[in-house]
């Protein structure tokens, strides 16, 4: 059954409701419209429902497939290239977290004229974002990264090899459409991993610095939702009550994580960057050694996570974790992903310039980082 939530955007759920997705881009005003995805997406037949939906009331569709895993700047400049010569005036982004924040990054793109580098959140990039951009449509076909309502966007910068957050309240897509049925075909692996995207999302917001009691009471019912069916999703695809069921929790992670993230996205990020690992398996590895570094700094805070696993006790819940992940099928450390040892210095010093781990509860030098790495080798 379809439902519509306003929170924190417009919102369309249920099975088949990608079928909406012409009737949304219409009451938008839109006439012409840029599909931003990937291979993967399109070979899955799922850039093509959306098409479909958007020809049968009368829209001009042009398609771009050219995002990769972890898109880089080249694939953005090329997807504005794209939208310009088609005249676009609505982006729909369909496919997981890579395409979405793609479509958000070819709005930015269209209206700004800066390079990336300089439009780095961390350094006030967000000033020269102007507050009305080309409106955005997200269909999310991961359950992971909950960039179909976020107002950030993740690209390697190419000057400095870097996965660079872009930030701006204009970036919020104007409607998500999740529709269950889209993530069926997603295959086991990307599931695990996805869904751990998500775990890390309310896992580090709910202990990342700051008053926020909305995002943690969020951070909390997402964690109980990735417990409850992440296991489900992965051992049975076509369990649409479990894809579903992650697709919340992928939101609710996003929703949380306004509040900050923390040391587990700051390692993550220069694997991705470097090695081009999977964003929310590059989190998977880490989480739990970065768990057992904060207990100190966070033990009250991480008492609804540890339940949610079952630990009798907050001391249990990195072992938790690994044992979860483990389940899940997922690898167990950065030597399992073929990240060799020699690089862990050097990754640190790359983690350390990301910003994600200053809202992390204790504070992180390089050489925390250096150690987080080495215990999650
Ligand atoms: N904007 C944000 O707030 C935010 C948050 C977390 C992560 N991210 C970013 O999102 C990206 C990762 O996104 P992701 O984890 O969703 O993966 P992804 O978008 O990179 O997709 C991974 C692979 O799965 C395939 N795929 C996707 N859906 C499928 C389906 N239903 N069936 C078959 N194949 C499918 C794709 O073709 C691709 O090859 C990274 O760049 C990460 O940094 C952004
Ligand atoms: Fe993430």
């Amino acid at each position: 059954m379809a439902t519509i939530w306003n929170y924190p955007t417009r919102v369309r759920f249920g099975i088949g409701e990608a079928q909406n997705t012409g009737n949304e881009a219409k009451t938008l005003g839109a006439n012409r419209v840029l599909v931003v995805t990937d291979r993967g997406v399109v070979a899955a037949g799922l850039a093509q429902r959306i098409t479909d939906a958007l020809t049968q009331v009368g829209l001009t569709v042009d398609v771009f497939d050219e995002i990769e895993p972890n898109p880089t700047e080249a694939n953005i400049e090329a997807g504005a290239r794209a939208f310009n010569e088609f005249g676009a005036d609505l982006l729909v982004g369909v496919g997981g977290g890579s395409p979405l924040d793609a479509a958000k990054l070819i709005s930015v793109r269209a209206a700004v004229a800066l390079p990336f580098e300089a439009l780095d959140d961390s350094k006030g990039g967000d000033r020269f974002i102007p507050q009305t951009l080309t409106p955005v449509i997200a269909v999310p076909t991961t359950a992971g990264t909950g960039s179909e309502v976020g107002r950030a966007a993740v690209l390697t910068v190419e000057s400095t090899r870097r996965k660079t957050v872009v930030f701006s309240p204009a970036m919020m897509p104007k409607v998500a459409i999740l529709d269950p049925e889209l993530t069926r075909s997603m295959p086991q692996m990307t599931t695990a991993a996805t869904g751990f995207d998500a775990l890390t999302h309310c896992i580090e917001a709910r202990v990342a610095t700051g008053d926020h009691p909305m995002a943690d009471a969020i951070a909390d019912g997402g964690i109980e939702l990735v417990v409850r069916y992440l296991q489900r999703a992965v051992s049975d695809g076509s369990d649409m009550e479990a894809r579903g069921a992650m697709m919340k929790a992928a939101l609710m992670g996003a929703v949380a994580f306004q509040k900050g993230l923390g040391a587990c996205h700051s390692l993550a990020h220069p694997l991705s960057a470097e090695f081009g690992t999977h964003h929310g398996l590059a989190n998977a590895v880490c989480l739990p050694a970065v768990v057992a570094f904060n207990l100190e700094r966070a033990a009250d805070e991480y008492t609804g996570a540890a339940a949610a696993f079952g630990a009798r006790h907050v001391d249990e819940l990195p072992a938790k974790l690994a044992t979860f992940r483990a389940q899940l099928g997922l690898p167990d450390g950065l030597s399992a992903i073929g990240i060799p040892r020699a690089d862990l210095p050097r990754l640190a010093g790359l983690a350390f310039e990301d910003a994600c781990h200053h809202g992390n509860p204790r504070p992180c030098s390089v050489a925390d980082l250096a150690t987080l790495y080495e215990d999650s080798f």
